[in-house]
């Protein structure tokens, strides 16, 4: 019976005396040292031991002999085991000890430990995988238990927390979270233990997060449930959302101008055909109203009025990128010295002008007119701004802006450009305002007082020009605007070109074709060339005007509307004028100008824009100096 047993076990079993002489040896220790029994049997128990074991044995026997002192006897341990090809295992052995007549025997009991160490290694080396994992993520990863108790943080949650990770390990969740989340967050767990209700764990959402210092920030969080040992935690995974919600941001901003400009080019457009009928019939009216001076105050604030439209229609379409800009170099030094000089006139007596100019300044490129009444609008905001008096100076400056500044604005290409600023001694703006103030309309004044397209006509013109604005203010301390304009790399000319006007006879007896859709306007602009003697032919859209054009018929003269309807835009119709008739002289009109001008918003050479609204005085002038040929820069407006 006890033969079987020993026959059959599975652990090795092994007796040997007090010197360590082998009496018996199983077959499953002949399997795990690959002895057979006989090879062993009579044999010191060392020959199964690696060393230094083996040379340490007899004096462990010998020690226990005398001393009674116990390794391994009674209390078993894990011990390394020498095969009869000399390689090694782990074992576990016990060993007890029976003392009989001949003397005491041992009997040890032998387990192999080879491939519980094997899983043993495997789990660690897992373990440290995902260590390494947790350790370099660059996400935050908590792990929860279901009181909420945090058991792991990892370095990116340290990062993004501030708390080193011993400084909330064992401590609630809720002190991750601002009030009032912190306050809510025992019962959301409770009501999910109880109800199964789910707000974010298996979701995932946007909540924000409370650092150490007691800021908070955005961040989207998931949470995965896990059983682990019969026991509910929760892994957080959790990504800052700094970044991306300040990109989301800048970009809803940027979409919101440019439907705001969209929307507001659009309506300034149509609005100036309107203004131009009411302008030019009032005008004709007024004439033939010459003896009825009661009449004619009317009919002159009918068109006062309709030029102050002209002059808000004329600021939206600033804004909205959309008007002709005429740049050229300009020497903006002397610009601001004229500027300064009309301030002094303009301003309130307590407000105090300064320039301040750098010497050997770079020339901007941009529109001179244009630049004028931007500066001119900064100006009036200061004064605004310092109902009490203060000082407001001008100063100019070369600034080139590096790959640096373009992180910051993005829209900003690195280059040279010439620096403006507008510096007041104003109670300056709050953050909010700050944030608004290029959008049309954002007025801070009273109704009735402010349209709020100042600083919007100065954004799209300076955008328009390839510049960027930026504002700089401390409330109650004063602001300043800067405006880069891009320099320009040839000699500053003459900047404006003034337009003389030395109109004796302004009339003509040339052939005109007038393309205009908008029959009103046509209307207008027929009547008025007749009367000044011209021969009028006239279209509603680019097809009608082309089939004129190619009729045996005498034309001098193509003025056209830009925008019109089916398919051809009168800057395609000016194109093919020119090529049926080389020497026809063409003159484009336009409520705004995108379609007449370069990618860049600068004019094509060689063809001349009225502007919408237009007087009928501008007309005639424009169309006689186009038809006697002046030069095409000198003629545009
Ligand atoms: N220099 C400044 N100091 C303080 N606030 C300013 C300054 N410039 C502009 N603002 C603020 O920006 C707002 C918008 O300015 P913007 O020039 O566009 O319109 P407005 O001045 O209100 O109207 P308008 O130009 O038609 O008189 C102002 O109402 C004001 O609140
Ligand atoms: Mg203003």
């Amino acid at each position: 019976m006890l033969g079987v047993v020993l026959d059959t076990a599975v652990d090795g079993i092994i007796l040997i005396d007090a010197r360590g002489i082998v009496s018996m040896f199983n077959p499953a220790c002949e399997k795990l040292f690959g002895y057979t029994a006989v090879e062993v049997i009579g044999r010191n128990v060392k020959m199964l031991m690696p060393e230094p074991f083996r040379a340490e044995h007899d004096g462990y026997l010998s020690n226990y002999r005398d001393s009674g002192e116990r390794k391994i006897i009674g209390i078993g341990r894990e011990v390394t085991g020498r095969r009869k090809d000399g390689t090694t295992f782990p074992m576990h052995l016990s060993v007890g000890e029976s003392i009989q007549p001949d003397g005491t025997v041992f009997v040890g009991v032998i387990h192999d430990l080879t491939e519980q160490k094997a899983s043993a290694r495997a789990i660690e080396e897992s373990a440290n995988r995902l260590r390494a994992v947790l350790d370099t993520a660059v996400d935050g990863v908590i792990l929860i238990d279901s009181r909420g108790a945090i058991s792991m943080f990892n370095p990116a949650c340290e990062k993004l927390f501030g708390y080193a990770a011993d400084e909330v390990i064992g401590q609630n969740v809720k002190v991750l979270m601002p009030e009032p989340y912190q306050s809510e967050h025992d019962g959301y767990l409770a009501n999910y233990h109880n109800t199964g209700e789910r707000k974010i764990i298996g979701i995932g959402r946007e909540v924000t997060g409370r650092r150490k210092d007691g800021t908070t920030f955005p961040m989207d969080l998931s949470v995965g449930e896990s059983k682990l040992g019969g026991q509910t935690s929760f892994v957080g995974v959790i990504r800052d959302l700094t970044e991306r919600k300040r990109a989301a941001e800048q970009l809803v901003q940027a979409q919101k101008m440019e439907a705001v400009g969209q929307l507001s080019g659009g309506i300034a457009h149509d609005f100036n055909n309107l203004l131009t009928v009411i302008l030019g019939n009032a005008e004709v009216l007024g004439d033939s109203l010459k003896a009825r001076p009661d009449l004619e105050t009317m009919v002159n604030s009918i068109m006062s009025a309709a030029e102050r439209g002209g002059e808000l229609t004329q600021r939206l379409l600033a804004f909205s990128r959309r008007q002709t800009l005429q740049p050229t170099n300009i020497d903006c030094n002397r610009l601001v010295g004229r500027m300064k000089e009309l301030l002094r006139r303009t301003l309130r007596e307590n407000i105090s002008v300064r320039v301040e100019t750098e010497e050997g300044l770079w020339s901007a490129f941009a529109d001179a007119g244009q630049l004028d009444s931007a500066l001119l609008n900064l100006s009036l905001n200061a004064q605004d701004a310092m109902p009490d008096g203060g000082s407001l100076t001008i100063a100019t400056q070369n600034m080139t802006l590096d790959a640096r500044y373009q992180m910051l604005h993005p829209e900003v290409p690195p280059g040279n450009y010439v620096m403006i600023a507008i510096t007041d001694s104003g109670h300056g703006m709050t953050p909010e305002v700050k944030a608004k103030v290029f959008e049309p309309f954002f007025t801070t004044k009273e109704v009735g007082k402010g349209s709020g397209l100042g600083l919007s006509m100065v954004y799209g013109f300076v955008k328009q020009s390839n510049g960027h604005v930026s504002i700089y203010s401390e409330p109650g301390l004063g602001t300043t605007i800067r405006i880069y304009l891009p320099a320009s790399g040839s000699a500053s000319q003459s900047d404006l070109q003034q337009m003389e006007s030395q109109a004796e006879s302004m009339k003509g007896q040339e052939s005109i074709l007038v393309v205009e859709d908008d029959p009103f306007v046509r209307a207008y602009a027929v009547s008025s060339l007749i009367h000044l003697g011209y021969k009028v032919l006239a279209a509603s859209d680019g097809r009608e005007a082309l089939g004129k054009l190619a009729e045996d018929i005498e034309i001098d003269m193509l003025f056209t509307d830009v925008v019109m309807p089916n398919g051809i835009s009168g800057w395609e119709l000016a194109h093919q004028a020119m090529q049926l008739r080389p020497a026809i002289k063409i003159l484009l009109t336009s409520g705004y100008a995108l379609e007449t001008l370069e990618a860049h918003g600068r004019l094509q050479s060689g063809v001349a824009v009225l502007n919408k609204p237009y007087r009928r005085a501008q007309l005639t002038k424009r169309v006689r100096d186009i038809l006697d040929g002046a030069p095409p820069a000198a003629s545009q407006l």
